[in-house]
C-alpha cells in the first residue's frame, strides 16, 4: 500500500472511498462507521452520560507518511481547515528519508497520596522498604496483563512536605507497564487496592489514588530531515526556508508565548489523529504541557536545526494511548485504526507523533515564508464554493477564481459559480457548452 496519492484531494469523495477501499484492505461497507449516524444512539447511550445525541466532526485521511519505513494513512478528526492539509503537504517533504520514531515502554505512574505522616522520613522508608513486596501483591491483581509482559514493575516514594495543613506528606508512585491498553483505569484500580497498605506502613492517611497525565515514562520521539530542495517556494530558495524554519524554532525555544502556539500546531496533528482514534486526548494534552515545562520553563516540544543541505526536526513527548478497552467501542475509532493499519498502542503513539512534526514542520514553513492566511483563504475559497452548490472540478474553478479575486466571499462565490457552471463545456461532450442545469 502507498500512501502516497497525488490528486486524492481533488477528487469528490465518494472516489476518495473507492480510492482507500482499493489501497487499504477494508470491507466494502467500511465506512458506515463514519457515515452521519454511525455512532448508533444506544452505543453513545452507553459510553457516557445523559446522551441526547451525537456530535459530529469531518473524518478525513492525511496522506504521503511514511513511519519506519512503512507508507501509512493518517487518520484525523478535526474542526479547523488546512491541518489535513498540512500534514500530507509536510509528510510529501520528508517521504524521502520518512519519519523514524523511538517510543518507550508503555509505562504509567499510578500516584498513591499519604497526609497526615508524623514522621516523613521513617515512613517513607518503611515503604520503600516493602516496596518489592507491595510491587507482587499489585501483579497478582493482574495476572494476565503480567503474562503479556506488562504489570506493575517498581514502587518508589516522594516526600512532598513535612508539615503543614495536611501534616507530612508523601507520595508512592506505582509503575506500570501498560502493554496496549492507555491504562486509566487499570492504574487506578492497583493504587486503590494498595492505598490502604501504604498508609499504614507510612503511619499516616490514604489521600488520593489516581494514575498521573504526566506519562513520562511514556514517551515517543520522532525525527525527520528534509533537503532544501523539498523546503523550496514561490519566492523563497530552500537555503533561505531552511534558516527561517531554524530561526522560529529559536524563537519557540526562547519565549513561552511562542512556544505554547508551536506546540498548538503540533497537537493540531497529534489531537486529530487522536480524536479520530477514540483516544483520552485531554490526558495527552495534559501531559504534553506539563512535559514542557520539564526544564523549568515552558518550551517547545518539537525543535529544528540546521544541517548543510536541508534541516532536522525532532519531536518528543508523552503519548499514552490505547489500542484495546476504552472508547475503542466507538464504530470511527475502530475504522480508524483499520485505516492506519494499526493493532498495537506503540504504533499509534508514534503515528500521533509523527503527525505532530508534520503540522509543525508546514506551519512553520507557511509562517516562515508567505505566512498562514493564503493557504486559510484557499481553503475558505473552497468550501464557499461547495456551499454555492459546486462539485467534482467546479469546486477548484470557482475556488480559484475567488481566491484571485481577493474576494473570498459567499455572494461571489455564488456569482462566479452560476456564470462557470452556464457557460461550461461539457466534460462529455467536449465543445458543446452546457446551458446550465445539473452538472454530471
Ligand atoms: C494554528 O492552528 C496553528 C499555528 O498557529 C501554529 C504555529 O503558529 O506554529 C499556525
Amino acid at each position: 500500500m502507498s500512501s502516497r496519492l497525488p490528486g486524492f484531494y481533488r477528487l469528490a469523495l465518494a472516489e476518495r472511498r473507492r480510492c482507500l477501499l482499493e489501497s487499504a484492505t477494508l470491507p466494502a461497507d467500511g465506512f458506515a462507521a463514519v457515515d452521519p449516524g454511525g455512532l448508533p444512539l444506544d452505543v453513545a447511550d452507553g459510553m457516557i452520560e445523559n446522551v441526547v445525541g451525537t456530535y459530529a466532526l469531518p473524518f478525513a485521511v492525511a496522506v504521503n507518511f511514511c513511519v519506519d519505513g512503512v507508507d501509512v494513512l493518517i487518520p484525523m478528526a478535526i474542526e479547523e481547515p488546512s491541518v489535513v492539509a498540512a500534514a500530507s503537504n509536510a509528510a510529501r517533504m520528508a517521504r524521502p528519508a520518512g519519519f523514524t520514531t523511538e517510543v518507550s515502554a508503555p509505562v504509567m505512574i499510578g500516584q498513591i497520596q499519604v497526609t497526615q505522616v508524623t514522621d516523613v522520613d521513617a515512613g517513607a522508608a518503611a515503604v520503600r522498604a516493602a516496596a518489592e513486596s507491595l510491587v507482587e501483591d499489585a501483579r497478582r491483581l493482574v495476572p494476565r496483563l503480567a503474562e503479556r509482559g506488562g504489570g506493575p514493575q517498581r514502587l518508589e516514594v516522594r516526600t512532598l512536605a513535612r508539615s503543614g495543613p495536611d501534616g507530612g506528606m508523601i507520595v508512592a508512585h506505582l509503575h506500570v507497564d501498560c502493554r496496549d491498553a492507555m491504562g486509566a483505569n487499570l492504574v487506578n484500580t492497583l493504587c486503590e487496592a494498595l492505598a490502604d497498605r501504604i498508609a499504614l506502613l507510612a503511619g499516616g492517611r490514604p489521600g488520593l489514588r489516581i494514575l498521573s497525565n504526566l506519562t513520562d515514562g511514556r514517551t515517543v520521539s520522532v525525527r525527520c530531515s528534509i533537503d532544501d530542495a523539498q523546503l523550496a517556494c514561490e519566492g523563497a530558495t530552500g537555503p533561505e526556508v531552511r534558516a527561517a524554519i531554524a530561526a522560529a524554532s529559536r524563537f519557540a525555544e526562547l519565549d513561552p508565548y511562542r512556544a505554547t502556539t508551536h506546540n498548538k500546531g503540533i497537537m493540531n496533528g497529534v489531537d486529530a489523529v487522536l480524536v479520530a482514534t477514540g483516544q483520552d486526548w485531554r490526558a495527552v494534552e495534559a501531559g504534553a504541557h506539563a512535559f514542557a515545562c520539564r526544564g523549568g520553563t515552558y518550551g517547545p516540544l518539537a525543535v529544528w536545526r540546521e544541517r548543510a543541505g536541508g534541516l532536522d526536526g525532532e519531536l518528543a513527548m508523552p503519548l499514552a494511548v490505547g489500542t484495546v478497552g476504552g472508547a475503542l467501542n466507538h464504530p470511527g475509532a475502530r475504522l480508524a485504526l483499520q485505516l492506519a493499519g494499526v493493532t498495537q498502542a506503540d504504533r499509534l503513539a508514534a503515528l500521533a507523533a509523527a503527525a505532530g512534526l508534520a503540522t509543525n514542520l508546514a506551519a512553520l514553513r507557511a509562517l516562515a515564508t508567505e505566512g498562514i492566511q493564503r493557504g486559510h483563504m484557499a481553503l475558505h475559497a473552497r468550501g464557499l464554493a461547495r456551499a454555492a452548490g459546486a462539485t467534482g472540478e467546479l469546486v477548484e474553478r470557482v475556488a480559484a477564481e475567488l481566491a484571485a479575486s481577493g474576494e473570498v466571499k459567499a455572494d461571489r462565490a455564488r456569482e462566479v459559480f452560476a456564470r462557470l457552471r452556464d457557460g461550461m463545456v461539457d466534460l462529455k461532450f467536449p465543445g458543446r457548452t452546457r446551458p446550465g442545469g445539473e452538472f454530471p
